[in-house]
């Protein structure tokens, strides 16, 4: 978010307060925020806090410097603009462009993508009203952050809570980010597989799903319909991409297979295991004799046979290895048929787990393209970069 130039309007809305932590989240990120509040919005957090976190002015009125035209020049300063909380009074002004206070003249008055995250009270925000403003502001193509359902403040559940944290920035990132894989269906996997030998033990590698996740969501932020197999990892899928969870080998096959084969691009970071045990026991085996025999039988190859049946789908790969890497990857490359693969060099575990990691990406007889060494969030983006490159030269 380094240089994101953001317009946050706060409403009068309880949920006022979590846009003071979402501006801290967005500072920390490297976001210069600059804050409009409502007068109502002043009434639930003091400008102080926002001023405070953004280390600039909070502006709350059109008449505090009305020589430099406060709701033009806000605007046109920022690349996205961000209503957190928006109230159901925001929200019908903006429908029926109501242009009564600096907030809300400021939205009309830009031509920058624009979100709006309603927070209210179920009965709130069901009303027939709201949910046209909604649908008339969508239509002209506001993003709408729509409401969480759960525990509302005044003791009653429902939709109405704030979007989380995570989709609203996910939003701001998807609205600057240009649109360049619109529309295309996308298949990431990512993370480790287990296999299990009792009920619970398994064997299983080091992977954390990091960089499948870091992948699917870059995916996501440049429009793609993303759908991401994962493996048992703690870590958190993106929001705003389909996650179907599998824990052996079998089972990512099985759910890999069954996408559609109408999938445009198929990016295979997960870290499947080789081999499983050969044999389960239904009881968790006891500690006592010294040494433990397993024998392990093959699992089945996911990217060979996906690449099998892959007809116009394009086909990336991923090769983990610890010496040869190269001639390793290009050897699978061909093999099995792949579009492209990307290598790291995981000796000592590098890659696996660490925030971050080193990519070369290879394909045809001698294409090589050296992503780097960088987070997986920014290797991320520059695997794409490359995919969508040798997709427009193919
Ligand atoms: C304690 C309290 C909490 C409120 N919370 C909300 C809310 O969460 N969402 C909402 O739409 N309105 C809420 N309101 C009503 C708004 O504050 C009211 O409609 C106000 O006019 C909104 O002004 P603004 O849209 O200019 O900020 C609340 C009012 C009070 C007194």
């Amino acid at each position: 978010m380094k240089g994101m130039r953001v317009f946050l309007g706060v409403t009068g809305g309880i949920a006022a307060y979590k846009a003071a932590a979402l501006t801290s989240t967005l500072v920390q990120r490297g976001a210069v925020v600059d804050v409009v509040m409502t007068a109502e919005a002043e009434r639930f957090v003091a400008p102080l806090t926002f001023a405070s976190l953004t280390g600039r002015p909070v502006y709350t009125s059109l008449w505090d410097a009305p020589e430099r035209i406060p709701h033009i020049r806000l605007v046109r300063e920022a690349n996205v603009a961000l209503v957190a909380p928006a109230t159901a009074n925001c929200i019908a002004k903006l429908a029926l462009g109501v242009a009564d206070d600096l907030l809300t003249t400021a939205i009309l008055a830009a031509r920058i993508p624009i979100a709006i995250a309603p927070a209210m009270n179920a009965a709130m925000y069901e009303q027939t009203s709201n949910l046209e403003h909604l649908a008339a502001l969508r239509d002209r193509g506001y993003a709408i952050v729509e409401p969480e359902e759960g525990y509302l403040a005044e003791g009653e559940r429902g939709v109405g809570r704030l979007a989380s944290e995570e989709r609203l920035l996910q939003t701001l990132e998807r609205l600057v980010t240009p649109q360049t894989l619109s529309g295309v269906s996308v298949l990431v996997t990512g993370g480790p597989t287990r296999e299990a030998f009792d009920p619970v033990r398994f064997v299983s590698n080091a992977s954390t799903g990091a960089t499948g996740i870091a992948i699917a969501r870059e995916a996501a932020r440049r429009g793609a319909d993303v759908t991401l197999v994962l493996g048992p990892t703690l870590l958190a899928p993106p929001e705003g991409v389909r996650t179907v969870r599998v824990t052996t080998a079998r089972e990512m096959r099985e759910a890999v297979l069954g996408q559609s084969p109408d999938t445009e691009i198929v990016v295979a970071s997960a870290a499947v295991a080789d081999w499983r045990p050969s044999e389960f026991s239904e009881k968790k085996g006891k500690k006592g004799p010294p040494s433990l025999d397993v024998t392990f039988v093959s699992n089945p190859d996911v990217l060979a046979e996906l690449a099998e049946r892959k007809g116009k789908t394009m086909l990336v790969g991923f090769a983990a290895e610890t010496h040869e890497h190269e001639e390793n990857a290009r050897e699978k490359l061909r093999r099995k048929h792949l579009d492209a693969i990307a290598v790291n060099d995981v000796r000592g575990e590098r890659g696996f787990g660490t925030g971050e990691n080193a990519l070369v990406l290879l394909w045809g007889n001698d294409g090589r393209k050296d992503l780097g060494s960088a987070d997986k969030a920014t290797l991320a983006a520059r695997l794409w970069d490359a995919i969508e490159e040798l997709r427009r030269c193919s």
